[in-house]
């Protein structure tokens, strides 16, 4: 009986140790590939689903180029767009101070991404969401963001001091979603039992034109341009995530700016990671943070002209371009700017859509185009990182239509990247 005890626990030994080996291989490949398997694994709730995308090679811009140029697929969050991080980082910050409460009402000015993805996320916390949108943004953003579930008023483009500038709306919506719930607070402690009535008349009446305001409990600004939050939000994920995806080998980054967060958020934490990482601007029409980069001064060629009141159209590409310096901007770390035309973020579009199969947004190829600019001035042999902001789906009534395009003189033509001088 004892050689077949013996052979028995030599088998019992071979299978353990078959079984040990086996998960450690299993549980090794698993971890030593940690971002790739991060987004496979089950995510909970929408929340967590945003942030942690991919970072791709361009193929046809880093075959043109020499470089690689690799592009962070922000089009992938459940929102459509980078902002769905800011907002999700600007409404935990407000919570997490209690300016905002589950119940309440999150209010922004936006051109549309940062609504949209406040839209989005503002239900998987217990809140609302109410957007003041300028009458000439693209129609499709403000038909999303009613979609979701928010409340949109749409607005007459005024200046950034107009005391009904988009912003300032908003800013005043939330003020008044505060008034009303102390006041009902105030009319529930008097009677009682939570009335709706005050001196005679019901709160729906007193604020006829805000009816969202009168079923929240308060409101809260989200403020993307000033909140630093919005930094936060890519000093603590984006930058972080293109560090860990390159493993670190990377020679540069550019963006646009529109709020600035982007940019400010991942180039201090990249130049904190590694001092040399080239951080750069790209710039379109009508903005004036090329001259503030550059020269040290906000200034338009557009506005030195004095063309900007006879023409308000200053760029097609939305939701970057500004004329002052936010909060936000104020904390990148830029090594230099450079300026694209509307030309050639329409050309750069069709172009990364012939080649790629990515049908991007606006900021998106102007990224682009700043990607390939950098290129350019480097050389060869460099890894160059930018944004993929959103997709070229919110963008269909006038960066894809023909007609427009064609009213502003910004047809594409171009076979290869021959508009790109
Ligand atoms: C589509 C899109 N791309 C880019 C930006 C610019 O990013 P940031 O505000 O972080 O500068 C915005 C800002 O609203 C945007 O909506």
């Amino acid at each position: 009986m004892a050689p077949v005890r013996t052979t028995g626990a030599i088998v019992a030994a071979i299978s353990f140790s078959m079984a040990a080996f086996s998960y450690f291989l299993f549980f090794k490949m698993n971890t030593s590939t940690l971002p790739f398997n991060n987004k496979k694994k089950r995510r909970k709730g929408v929340v967590d689903a945003i942030g942690n995308t991919p970072l791709i090679r361009i193929n046809s811009l880093s075959e043109a180029t020499g470089c690689e140029i690799l592009g962070k697929c922000e089009f992938l969050n459940p929102g459509g767009s980078v902002k769905d991080r800011v907002a999700v980082k600007i409404i935990e910050e407000a919570l997490a101070s209690g300016d905002l409460v589950p119940g309440g009402v999150v209010t922004e000015g936006s051109a549309g991404s940062t609504a949209i993805s406040l839209a989005t996320v503002a239900p998987a916390y217990g809140c609302k969401c109410h957007v003041v949108i300028p009458d000439d943004a693209a129609i499709e953003k403000a038909q999303i963001i009613e979609a979701v579930g928010a409340t949109v008023e749409r607005v007459r483009p005024v200046s950034i001091t107009h005391k009904d500038h988009f912003v300032n709306i908003a800013r005043r919506r939330a003020v008044e979603a505060n008034e009303l719930a102390a006041k009902k607070a105030k009319a529930s402690q008097v009677d009682g039992n939570g009335l709706d009535r005050m001196n005679g008349c019901t709160i729906d009446q007193e604020k006829e034109n805000s009816d969202f305001l009168s079923h929240c409990n308060g409101g809260f600004f989200a403020d993307q341009f000033e909140n630093l939050a919005n930094f936060r939000a890519h000093y603590e994920g984006t930058g972080p995530e293109i560090w860990e995806q390159t493993s670190g080998c990377l020679d540069a980054f550019v963006a646009a700016a529109g709020t600035g967060g982007t940019v400010a958020g991942v180039s201090k934490f990249l130049q904190e990671k590694n001092p040399n990482i080239k951080c750069f601007l790209i710039d379109p029409p009508g903005s004036g943070l090329f001259n503030k980069v550059t020269r040290g001064v906000m200034y338009t060629k557009e506005e030195a002209e004095g063309r900007r009141l006879k023409n308000p159209f200053d760029t097609i590409t939305e939701g970057i371009g500004i004329n002052r310096v936010t909060k936000n901007f104020m904390l990148a770390n830029l090594d230099g700017a450079f300026r694209g035309t509307d030309k050639e973020a329409v050309e750069m579009s069709r172009f990364l859509l012939r080649n790629d199969g990515l049908f991007l947004g606006s900021s998106s190829a102007m990224n682009c185009v700043g990607a390939f600019r950098v290129a350019k001035t480097l050389g060869p042999g460099h890894t160059i990182v930018t944004i993929l902001c959103d997709s070229g789906m919110r963008h269909l009534s006038k960066f894809y239509d023909a007609t427009y395009l064609f009213k502003y003189g910004l047809t594409p033509t171009a076979n290869g990247l021959e508009f790109m001088k």
